[in-house]
């Protein structure tokens, strides 16, 4: 029997039917109740507000689990590559061997950027924030690769995937080398995607770079753990925009902005700079913690809490562990490693991060492991950008081929002046 729920307004009852997602998640549907009871509902952050059905990801905050079209980010960290997990979040399925040659194929095909682009990445200041590079540059890829109207839309859809994420590995890379001053290093067509990135990040004429397992797994597993995350910020941004059937370059492009914020994907790059100032500071995180605590003091304490997650990140645990892995080969011992350690078990006891059940986020622990690799700090949104591309681009197609589509557009409270009149400059005052 489908189930309903009741709301009594003026003394009247109203029935609105509930819907059961596929893990026992039970939503009321108040698609009409404007139409039929005459109110909205009124949800400040979304945050109990459910935008769309779909069957992408599965986050549970509570239990804290997180699985991709069904499979654990865990196992998918632990025996898949990025561009598997990739074809499988766009695609649905896990790829066949013959299928994932096929993409990789595609991959390397339209990894080269046009050259007429790179006078655009020369002529940004040297000081601009790589993250306000790649959100216009992506902008700018329709303009370089505009629709053919011979192609199907499909065709066209499976050519502008494959290019958003094979060009935007390498323009990360591009804007780094143009950013230090360096000659360009192309993509390889021997190379695997992660490894790829590596060179033409750090390959140089006069120092050879090395590819070493190790750190493409970990940049693997990265990439996995960012892949996708239901509808967080960068992808209601990339589906409010993509709502308006705009390209998609113009919605990532939205999506990369959002992620931006020190809120958001801007929060790797926070963590280590505030592991940064604990350490300077002696290494003592108590006046960080004491500051985090204080509700007349704005601070928070960076790459903990989430506004899903209400006990440890499940991507945080697998982080911890490829960051330990990996500095303990180099055979590194990194003073903000310790810090955070230190300060994770600190908050861990402490009341005030109980009762507000926060716990280490995903970039708690991934600029430590971006640092180790030698990701440059202003870089680190970038390669969670590089990391949630996939989930942008499923999300975008889901929300694109849902017969059910529609402009997404919220509704207010309108609670300023009512109408007055208008007052003649010489009047005012
Ligand atoms: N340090 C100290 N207090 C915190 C923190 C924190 N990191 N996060 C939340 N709180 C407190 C708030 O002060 C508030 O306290 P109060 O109820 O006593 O006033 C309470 O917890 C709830 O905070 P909200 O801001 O309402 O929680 P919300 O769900 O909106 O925010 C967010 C989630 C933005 C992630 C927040 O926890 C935060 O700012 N964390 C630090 C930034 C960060 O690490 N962001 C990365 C998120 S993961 C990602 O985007 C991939």
């Amino acid at each position: 029997m489908e189930q309903t729920a009741k709301i009594i307004i003026d003394g009247k009852t109203f029935e609105l039917p509930m819907i059961t997602g596929s893990e026992g998640e039970r939503a009321i549907d108040i698609s009409r109740l404007r139409q039929e009871v005459g109110v909205v509902t009124l949800d400040p952050g979304f945050a109990n507000t459910s935008a769309c059905l779909s069957r992408i990801t599965f986050v549970d905050g509570e239990r804290g689990i997180l699985r991709y079209r069904g499979i654990p980010v865990d196992r998918l960290a632990e025996h898949s590559t990025f561009v598997e997990t990739a074809y499988m979040l766009i695609n649905c399925e896990l790829p066949t061997q013959e299928q994932l040659n096929r993409f990789s194929v595609m991959l390397n095909d339209h990894s080269l950027v046009h050259e007429d682009m790179r006078a655009f990445f020369e002529n940004f200041p040297r000081w601009a924030h790589p993250m306000g590079i790649l959100s216009s540059m992506v902008n700018a890829l329709r303009a370089f690769y505009p629709e053919i109207p011979e192609r199907t839309e499909e065709e066209e859809i499976n050519i502008t995937v494959t290019r958003l994420l094979s060009k935007v590995r390498t323009m990360a890379a591009m804007s780094y080398k143009i950013f230090r001053g360096h000659k360009v290093a192309y993509p390889r067509h021997d190379l695997t995607y992660a490894e790829n990135f590596l060179s033409m990040m750090f390959d140089s004429p006069v120092r050879p770079y090395d590819i070493d397992d190790d750190i493409v797994n970990a940049l693997n597993v990265f990439w996995i753990l960012h892949a996708d995350h239901e509808q967080n910020c960068s992808t209601a941004a990339v589906r409010v925009v993509g709502s308006a059937k705009v390209n998609l370059y113009a919605a990532i492009s939205a999506g990369i902005c959002a992620l931006w914020g020190p809120l958001h994907g801007g929060a790797n790059q926070a963590v280590v700079e505030m592991l940064g100032q604990i350490h300077e500071n002696g290494g003592d995180a108590a006046p960080f913690i004491a500051r985090a605590k204080d509700r007349n003091d704005p601070f928070r304490l960076m790459g903990f809490g989430h506004r899903i997650y209400k006990t440890y990140d499940p991507r945080a645990r697998v982080m911890k562990k490829v960051c330990d892995r990996i500095l303990d080969k180099q055979r590194v011992r990194d003073p903000l490693l310790d810090i955070a350690k230190r300060l994770e078990e600190v908050a861990l006891e402490d009341p005030y991060f109980i009762d507000h059940h926060l716990y280490p986020n995903v970039d708690f622990y991934s600029g430590i492991l971006l640092k180790a690799i030698g990701i440059p700090l202003n870089m680190f949104t970038v390669m969670f950008a590089i990391g949630r591309l996939p989930g942008w681009i499923s999300q975008w197609k889901e929300s694109s081929d849902d017969p059910k589509w529609r402009l997404q557009r919220p509704r207010q409270i309108y609670i300023g002046r009512k109408e007055r009149a208008y007052i003649p400059i010489e009047k005012r005052g």
